[in-house]
């Protein structure tokens, strides 16, 4: 698509994004570009500006800590500025109230600072607190059309799944709302799953959309950089029935659930009849989820634990994986039950980062109007 200067205000609304082509050879090359940036994380970190967020709609589970809360804390401390997002605004997109939310931004708040993310460090701040950054909305809305939107795969899911009910206007425009999450603080790489990859291409293209269209407050460079993913490649971990994690399903490991807990969510995890343990993904896929969640938690390959296993069988893989969790997660929950019994600490924490927020989103904001040339 080649967007039209301003003298001619049509859009050309084919293919413009090139959203509908997520083939094979695509996800290849963000995969293999992924793993150059991550090696490079490690040699230039201050290259980088990192946002992630969580929609605080539960509790963090087990799944959240190893597929992206340990990445976040690693690249913390390896030096990177890094930005969490407590995505309040996002949690209204497709529910009708906002249910528990100060619990719940409360609760994900505990177990970012237990599982190591630091405040001084780090910046974490909720959508709400920070009104600059939904202010990029309204040029942002403007560079995207509503069929581009509608081709958006997550969008489009929701769209069919809605089932002739009305979809809010929130749920169609909210990969547009992600991309002022990530370049109200110029954030240039995203860590994300492979779901979220057409949401990324969107937020490159309106940062291309808005040099194009609207300009530049500094003449050598855009206002916003082209943000990259950064992909989580361990396996995906399941619940404890073999399926995908979901709290009504009781089938979720929660990183603040005592020892005793866990216990009992293992005791009746899902496993097969086959008494010699085996790690095949594909075969015993309940066996292996819980072989994987083993070596995660010592660090160890879960081919080798399964071979030690062998003929001790479930009930020997259960033992193993309910001391490897406890084990694993001792200090975190001790940490976590501290802060949780402080909350004027996490309180102090959230004001401070959404103060930081707001320093750097009215920064962007003044930058973009000048942009616009909309100083007055
Ligand atoms: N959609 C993400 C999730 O459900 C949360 C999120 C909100 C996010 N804004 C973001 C992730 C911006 C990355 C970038 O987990």
């Amino acid at each position: 698509m080649t967007l039209q200067s301003s003298d001619d205000e049509t859009m050309t609304l084919e293919d413009p994004t090139g959203l509908d082509q997520h083939n094979s050879a695509s996800l290849e090359r963000a995969v293999a570009r992924s793993r150059q940036v991550d090696a490079d994380l490690a040699v230039n970190p201050g290259k980088y500006r990192v946002l992630t967020g969580d929609r605080p709609t539960g509790n963090l589970h087990i799944g959240h800590y190893f597929g992206s809360l340990a990445n976040r804390v690693r690249a913390q401390n390896l030096g990177v500025s890094t930005m969490v997002l407590l995505a309040d605004y996002q949690v209204i997109t497709d529910r009708d109230s906002v249910g528990e939310i100060e619990q719940r931004v409360y609760s994900i708040l505990a177990d970012y600072l237990a599982a190591g993310v630091d405040p001084t460090r780090s910046t974490i701040f909720t959508h709400s607190a920070v009104p600059a950054l939904n202010q990029l909305m309204l040029p942002f809305l403007s560079l995207v059309t509503d069929s581009e939107l509608r081709r958006n795969p997550t969008v489009k899911a929701e769209l069919e799944a809605t089932d002739g009910r009305a979809m809010s206007g929130l749920m169609l425009t909210y990969p547009v709302h992600q991309a002022a999450d990530i370049l109200f603080c110029k954030a240039n790489l995203v860590p994300v799953g492979k779901d979220q990859l057409p949401h990324l291409e969107q937020c490159r293209v309106i940062a291309r959309r808005f040099d194009e269209r609207f300009g530049r407050a500094n003449p050598d460079q855009p206002v916003f950089p082209q943000a990259e993913p950064l992909l989580s490649e361990g396996a995906m971990i399941l619940g404890t029935d073999g399926t995908k994690m979901s709290k009504s399903k009781g089938n979720v490991i929660e990183l603040g659930m005592t020892a005793d807990q866990t216990a009992k969510m293992i005791k009746k995890a899902v496993t097969d009849p086959e008494r010699h343990i085996t790690f095949d993904p594909v075969g015993r896929p309940e066996v292996a989820n819980l072989l994987t969640l083993t070596g995660l938690c010592l660090d160890e390959d879960p081919v080798v634990i399964a071979d030690r296993i062998g003929d001790g069988g479930a009930g020997a893989l259960k033992k193993m994986l309910t001391e490897a969790l406890n084990e694993r997660f001792r200090a975190h929950r001790e940490r976590r039950a501290e802060l949780v019994a402080d909350p004027g600490y996490l309180h102090q924490v959230l004001a401070q980062g959404n103060e930081r927020a707001n320093q750097i989103a009215d920064v962007t904001l003044d930058e973009v109007r000048r942009a616009m040339r909309m100083v007055y």
